[in-house]
């Protein structure tokens, strides 16, 4: 091997407070995780020594512990981007002593080529494989790490012997140019290949090999319960009324579906309708339940920029490689989630959302309009360009105290122009084609809980004039009901 080893804090000392980094995964999928842990525990000498040491932390989403959790308690980060869903970063963003970016995960490759967020002074990689002609084997996610790899005056990698160098073969690297020289992304189906499997780069740039030994901080899925099962259900019977009625081609069309709980509920139940064919997934992440789907032949082929499953499914995949590297394919985010692609394909899309309002928007971010929870991450990226774009919550939070239905939501993610369909335990509002008088009664009476559902109505009487009934006294009512009392319920609108 022509490069240098360098332990983990080795790496660290080659780093200046002030320097952008672009770290690898996507998810703890493929993140980098001994070179920010020792860049944390860097900043708190530095700290104690009386010397400011912060560094801008660029990744594909969210990571693992070592990552942001490290950086964020050790008051390492300068600014963060483009998504997170680590507590302790987020109490840091919320309490306002981290400046966090929210951005499109597809847009976060071209803004760092376009030099939108300042020059990257080093990419730190998780690898399973390097040759020494420059070729770098990515690990279970691909996310913006071409870009980084690309762009960055350095490279640290972190050869990760966790991750098999049997996953050669598995990555479809493409990077678009840049207008006004950017052409037609030439992938036409979810299987397409259309680039090459491994980050060609100069070898010089790469200025060390940090040697690892730990597999991806993914942690388990919680079992679903009878509200998530339910969520599940409905989108099942939804798909399979839409796919009877003809409006789904056959034999079907691709599905993106979220992070999270309801998304692996969903997967699930869409596995056990027998209404729904076999099927293939054009998302940006895949866990447990895609897996069980793929065994069992429900679903054909996935392509994806990240495999985020529990340490279980992690063996099962590695014990199965040759299965799954027929059926698999890890994208940059840049292809995974492009608009184009996307559209093109057909996608159906299914994300989660914090609160949905009576006309259709979608808060996906920002509890009582405020407090970020992890970012808009893929959402927006598969909503506006999908072929049915599907939101899915349940219809109480909290133990009760919470609507997820509200008259208007308090900060808008997605707006009514580009959801089309959202589902509760309750049940299913399908907006397509429907007034917003039309919309705020469908989604009143078909999603909302009853507990909430006079009052909903109520609020649409409150003013029967204009395109979209609104009243502006009152779009926060229930928000402010809960503010006061810590509790939606008993909420009054006079
Ligand atoms: N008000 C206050 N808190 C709310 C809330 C609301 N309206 N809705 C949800 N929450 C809280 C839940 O109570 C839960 O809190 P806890 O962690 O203390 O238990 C937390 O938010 C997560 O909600 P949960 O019901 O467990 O759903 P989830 O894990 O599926 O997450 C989102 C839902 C919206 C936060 C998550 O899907 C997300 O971050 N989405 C945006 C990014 C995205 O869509 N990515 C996928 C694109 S491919």
């Amino acid at each position: 091997m022509p490069f240098a080893k360098l332990t983990p804090e080795e790496a660290a000392a080659l780093v200046s407070h002030g320097d952008i980094i672009g770290f690898s995964g996507f998810t703890p999928a493929g993140a980098a995780k001994a070179v920010p842990k020792a860049i944390a525990a860097r900043a708190r000498a530095e700290h104690e020594a009386g010397r400011p040491f912060k560094v801008g932390v660029i990744t594909g989403a969210s990571t693992g512990p070592s990552l942001d959790g490290e950086l964020a308690r050790a008051d390492a980060v300068l600014f963060r981007t483009p998504y997170q869903s680590n507590a302790d970063l987020r109490k840091k963003i919320n309490s306002g002593e981290v400046q966090f970016f929210d951005m499109h995960l597809s847009l976060l490759p071209q803004s760092v080529r376009y030099g939108f967020l300042g020059r990257l002074k080093f990419a730190v990689i998780e690898a399973c494989e390097v040759f020494p002609g420059g070729e770098i084997v990515l690990t279970t996610s691909v996310g913006a790490s071409p870009t980084f790899c690309n762009v960055a005056d350095k490279i640290i990698i972190e050869l990760n012997r966790a991750q098999s160098p049997a996953l050669l073969g598995m990555h479809d690297i493409y990077e678009p140019k840049d207008p006004p020289y950017r052409r037609e992304i030439p992938l036409y189906s979810v299987r397409d290949r259309i680039g090459s499997t491994v980050v060609k780069v100069d070898p010089s740039k790469i200025v060390g090999i940090v040697e690892t030994n730990q597999p991806d901080e993914s942690g388990g899925f919680e079992e679903s319960n009878e509200v998530t099962q339910r969520i599940g259900q409905n989108v099942a019977a939804f798909l399979a009324g839409e796919r009877r009625r003809g409006t789904i081609p056959t034999p079907f069309l691709p599905i993106q579906s979220g992070v999270g709980n309801i998304a692996n509920a969903v997967l699930a139940a869409m596995g056990e309708n027998p209404d729904i064919p076999p099927f293939e997934m054009y998302s940006e992440v895949l866990q447990d339940a895609v897996f069980k789907l793929i065994k069992s032949g429900k679903l054909t082929f996935a392509s994806t920029t990240a495999i985020t499953v529990s340490p279980e499914m992690s063996k099962e995949f590695y014990d199965n490689l040759d299965f799954y590297r027929s059926r698999i394919v890890l994208r940059p985010q840049e292809i995974s989630n492009h608009p184009e692609a996307v559209r093109r394909l057909g996608i159906i899309s299914i994300n989660a959302a914090l609160e949905a309002d009576l006309f259709g928007n979608i808060n996906s971010t920002h509890v009582l309009g405020t407090s970020m929870m992890n970012g808009i991450g893929g959402s927006g990226d598969f909503t506006r360009n999908a072929f049915i774009s599907i939101f899915v919550c349940p219809s109480l939070q909290k133990g009760g105290k919470i609507s997820t239905i509200v008259p208007l939501v308090s900060h808008a993610d997605h707006s009514e122009h580009s959801v089309q369909v959202i589902i509760t335990d309750q049940g299913i509002a399908d907006l397509r084609g429907k007034s917003p008088h039309e919309r705020a009664k469908l989604i009143a009476d078909q999603c909302a809980h009853p507990e909430f559902r006079d009052a909903l109505h109520h609020y649409v009487e409150l003013s029967r004039s204009g395109q979209t009934p609104q009243s502006l006294s009152k779009a926060f009512a229930f928000h402010q009901h809960f503010m006061n009392t810590g509790d939606m319920r008993g909420v009054t609108l006079d």
